[in-house]
């Protein structure tokens, strides 16, 4: 089974942003422009040296209508698979494998807004971001856009020269602050970088200072960085009072909790359950413990997923009737689980009637 979800595009460029990270700029196929919004993923599906295939999520951040290629920055991870192969082997003119964008981490421009645009990112986590300022600055001439921008050191800083280029075109509608935790230079003389941690005082402060944006009242944040920071941010913005509505996180890793390393409430015995995929209804007999993707990826049943790890909503279905537990539903909206849907790589069956639509 396949559909098109998937497409093979061709590699027009690599630029090497810092010394561990790659920008992946990939030609849009000719005929049919793949739609996205700012702030959304990319799934690339690469195969190791033994012809092993993987998955992994990665955010564009290349603008829609803004920019002729899609783009995507990868980060090495230390000993990761997919990050070390992308990072080591790729080349202008190779092809790569992608499922098209998908992820629920948007941000919406409208001509007509007048608001206060917050991004936080830390490390690799400035890629959706990038996506969401260019939009931003460019769609939405009345907002100010702010981001906070934590890195090691000044050569950690990815996208540094688009960054101050953007700073520098749109002057006060874009506020620029670098976090550096090791900087290599001193900074006490440049206003917009800070040494240290992004703590609940900097941010406070942060917020009250930041030029242009005492008259918008409107605000909306948007987080992406390792899980401690954005817990920072979370916590702060509760304290002085900004809803939760208004925050919105993209997690690109799991973070190991207790919770995650303990036995899945699952059933104790095998269940039945039923997959609608392209049209087509398939039956799957999922083992105690296994996910029913598990399940359909033991029955080489091309089921759609990316992270597995219940971070990014590529395997979400709609559960049409039965029972189901999940391991994790973070990646869900509180309406998208209000209707029902499920991410099939948390999810285990408890009943033997479970039915999940994956063309929902
Ligand atoms: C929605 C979404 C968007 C993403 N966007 C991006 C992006 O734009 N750019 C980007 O570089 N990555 C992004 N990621 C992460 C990416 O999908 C991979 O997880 C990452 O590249 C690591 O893959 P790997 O195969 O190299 O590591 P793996 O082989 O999968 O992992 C190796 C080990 O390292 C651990 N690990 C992985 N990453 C970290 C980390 N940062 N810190 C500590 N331990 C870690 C894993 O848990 C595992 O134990 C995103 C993830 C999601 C879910
Ligand atoms: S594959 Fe990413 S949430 Fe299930």
């Amino acid at each position: 089974m396949s559909s098109n979800r998937y497409q093979t595009l061709k590699i027009k460029e690599i630029v090497k942003e810092t010394s561990d990270t790659i920008t992946i700029h990939l030609k849009q196929p000719l005929f049919r422009k793949i739609p996205y919004y700012a702030g959304q993923f990319l799934t690339l599906i690469v195969k190791d040296t033994n012809g092993k295939k993987y998955r992994r999520a990665y955010s564009l951040c290349s603008a829609p209508h803004l920019d002729s290629m899609l783009a995507v920055t990868i980060k090495r991870v230390e000993g990761g698979i997919v990050s070390n192969l992308l990072n080591d082997t790729l080349k202008a003119g190779d092809k790569l494998e992608i499922m098209e964008p998908i992820g629920n981490f948007v941000l919406r421009t409208h001509p007509d807004n007048k608001r206060h645009i917050v991004l936080f990112g830390g490390g690799s986590g400035i890629t959706p971001l990038m996506s969401m300022l260019k939009v931003a600055l460019s769609y939405e001439q009345n907002s100010v856009v702010s981001l906070i921008y934590t890195c090691r050191n000044e050569e950690s800083i990815i996208f540094k020269n688009q960054l101050d280029k953007l700073k520098e075109k749109h002057g006060d509608r874009f506020n620029l602050i670098y976090v550096l935790t090791q900087p290599k230079t001193d900074l006490s003389n440049q206003d917009n970088y800070f040494e240290g941690r992004i703590s609940k005082e900097f941010i406070k402060n942060t917020l009250e200072k930041l030029p242009n944006t005492n008259n918008l009242e409107d605000k909306i944040f948007y987080l992406c960085g390792p899980e401690g920071m954005m817990e920072t941010i979370q916590e702060t913005l509760s304290e002085i009072n900004i809803s939760k509505d208004t925050v919105h996180k993209e997690n690109f890793f799991a973070p190991v909790t207790e919770e995650n390393n303990t036995e899945k409430n699952t059933s104790d015995s095998r269940k039945t359950v039923k997959v609608v995929l392209n049209g087509e209804e398939v039956e799957l007999n999922v083992a105690p413990k296994k996910t029913i993707l598990d399940a359909a990826l033991d029955d080489e049943i091309d089921m759609p997923y990316s992270c597995q790890s219940g971070l990014c909503t590529a395997c979400r279905g709609l559960c049409t009737s039965g029972k189901v537990t999940m391991d994790s539903n973070e990646a869900l909206s509180e309406a998208e689980i209000i209707e029902g849907y499920i991410l099939t790589c948390q999810a285990h069956p408890l009943t033997d009637d479970v039915k999940i639509d994956m063309d929902a």
